[in-house]
């Protein structure tokens, strides 16, 4: 999928759009406000949920397809078992490294947010660079750096979602970072919090790059999440963050990276990271005005 410069990408969206609204007008639930994506091993989430509608990216028209192992590729319309409030899950997501175009990155959070969401929350695996983090943490991003070198707003602006030149002086939400840590604070899980550094990958950092994070101020360092939270912004969404620390970051740890650590870590925090997402998520649902 290539986009021209003429307009080619707003069309693809709404007609993605579209789809989405007629596969689940049947459904008697209102779309919903809220949607989450959940980043490498953190799937099974949505495996805890009830989920009213499911579809497959690659049976979505456009819908980039990831082809990591350990991204499922779907989008979920679910509910918890005691409410009828419904949120958009995506469980996976489309990486810069794959070789898709940033346009085709952040598709995916734009018909979220055709679909009428004004809260995002996104998650991922990250390496740690902060020397006090272990694997198997969680850190509530407070703030990103984009050392990815490119940037999915490059082009013609889209008008239809935000400005030419969009603040990003707070991009992830205080508000929805306070319930966050409420929400860490029910279920007595100690979170981190810190700056996740957006590089594309797909190769790992070499120890020198990662002590120019650490000087740079990166806590935590991995190859998705900042594109699509930009795109949220030029929106004006609400962001929240997470990181799962799933190893510590190339020369803090001596042991090769491999990316099944990053798996099999995050089958170690699936169990908390889905406590954590229940109480967060039921928070934000229960106040739908914010
Ligand atoms: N570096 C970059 N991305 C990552 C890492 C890492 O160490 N771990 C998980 N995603």
């Amino acid at each position: 999928m290539r986009y021209d410069a003429s307009g080619g990408i707003m069309e693809k969206i709404l007609n993605a759009v579209e789809f989405i609204k007629q596969k689940t007008a049947q459904y008697e639930y209102s779309l919903p406000d809220v949607a989450v994506i959940l980043g490498s091993g953190l799937g099974n989430f949505a495996e805890k949920t009830e989920n009213v509608f499911e579809i497959s990216y690659g049976d979505i028209p456009d819908f980039p397809v990831s082809s990591v192992t350990g991204h499922k590729g779907r989008l979920v319309l679910a509910r918890f078992r005691d409410s009828s409030e419904t949120f958009w899950i995506m469980q996976g997501r489309i990486h810069y490294y794959e070789g898709y175009q940033m346009e085709e990155v952040v598709f995916p959070v734009r018909v979220l947010i055709k679909l009428g969401i004004k809260k995002l929350i996104v998650t991922n695996a990250a390496g740690g660079v902060n020397r006090d983090f272990n694997a198997g943490d969680l850190m509530i991003i407070r703030d990103h750096i984009n050392m990815m070198g490119t940037n999915p707003l490059i082009g013609r602006n889209l008008d239809q979602f935000g400005d030419r030149f969009p603040d990003m002086s707070n991009v992830y939400s205080k508000k929805l970072g306070l319930l966050l840590k409420k929400a860490a604070q029910e279920i007595s899980l100690h979170l981190k919090e810190g700056i996740y550094t957006g590089v594309t990958g797909p190769s790992f950092e070499t120890p020198a790059e990662i002590r120019m994070i650490e000087k740079t101020g990166g806590d935590a360092v991995g190859m998705s999440t900042v594109p699509e939270v930009i795109a949220a912004k030029h929106a004006g969404i609400e962001v929240a963050g997470i990181s799962f620390i799933s190893n510590k970051a190339a020369g803090i740890s001596s042991d090769p990276l491999t990316h099944e650590e990053v798996t099999e870590n995050a089958a170690l925090v699936e169990e908390k990271f889905s406590q954590l997402m229940t109480r967060f998520i039921s928070f934000l649902l229960e106040r739908k005005d914010g």
